[in-house]
């Protein structure tokens, strides 16, 4: 074989692994292929943080009313419980009980109008009408405002698992 060849073959797997990444050098940094997906750094950011002190079994914040669906203990743990409807709600609240926390849209999703104050006010699921605004709980209330960032990060995890990425 010749030499030509043989540097074709010694950089044939890195071309695959670029391709299947779906970019390029220039196209998207190096740093793009390292970074952590986008629920981890959610997870990870100062806000989300907080969840587990009532998110979580047997978390010291737990108390009758709490959302019960969502388990923050762990990234992992966060994103599977994140796939189910929410619980536990009583009261005022009690109306959104059994909708998607993550629907196929930040506009449609629990999880995002707990946040985000436009959305709530917009919040309509004809499948759940009693899950009104005024039935939505503003977490902001236990955890502070979200960052740009983080508020961007969170309505990113929601499209991206809508179109099942
Ligand atoms: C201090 C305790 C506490 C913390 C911290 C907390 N929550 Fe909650 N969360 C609750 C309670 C209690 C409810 C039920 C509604 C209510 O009583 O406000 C709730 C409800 C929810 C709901 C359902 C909203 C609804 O009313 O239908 C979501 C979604 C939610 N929380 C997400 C989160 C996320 C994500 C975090 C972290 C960023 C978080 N919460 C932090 C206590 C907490």
């Amino acid at each position: 074989m010749n030499t030509e060849l043989r540097g074709l073959r010694a950089c044939l797997p890195i071309v695959l692994c670029f391709a299947a990444t779906g970019c390029f050098l220039g196209a998207c940094g190096a740093e793009d292929l390292l970074a952590d997906d986008t629920f981890t750094m959610l997870y990870n950011s100062d806000t989300f943080q907080m969840c587990k002190g009532c998110h979580a079994p047997g978390a010291t914040g737990v108390r009758a009313g709490v959302e019960a669906t969502q388990d923050w203990s762990t990234r992992d743990r966060a994103f599977s419980t994140l796939q189910g409807n929410a619980s536990g709600l009583i009261g005022n609240f009690a109306g959104c009980n059994g909708v998607p926390l993550v629907g196929n849209t930040p506009e449609t999703s629990l999880l995002v109008a707990a946040f985000d104050e436009d959305i709530r006010l917009g919040f309509s699921l004809s499948a759940h009408p009693n899950c009104t605004p005024e039935a939505i709980s503003d977490m902001t209330a236990d955890v502070g405002q979200l960052s740009a960032t983080e508020l961007s990060l969170l309505k990113q995890f929601v499209n991206e698992e809508a179109s099942g990425q």
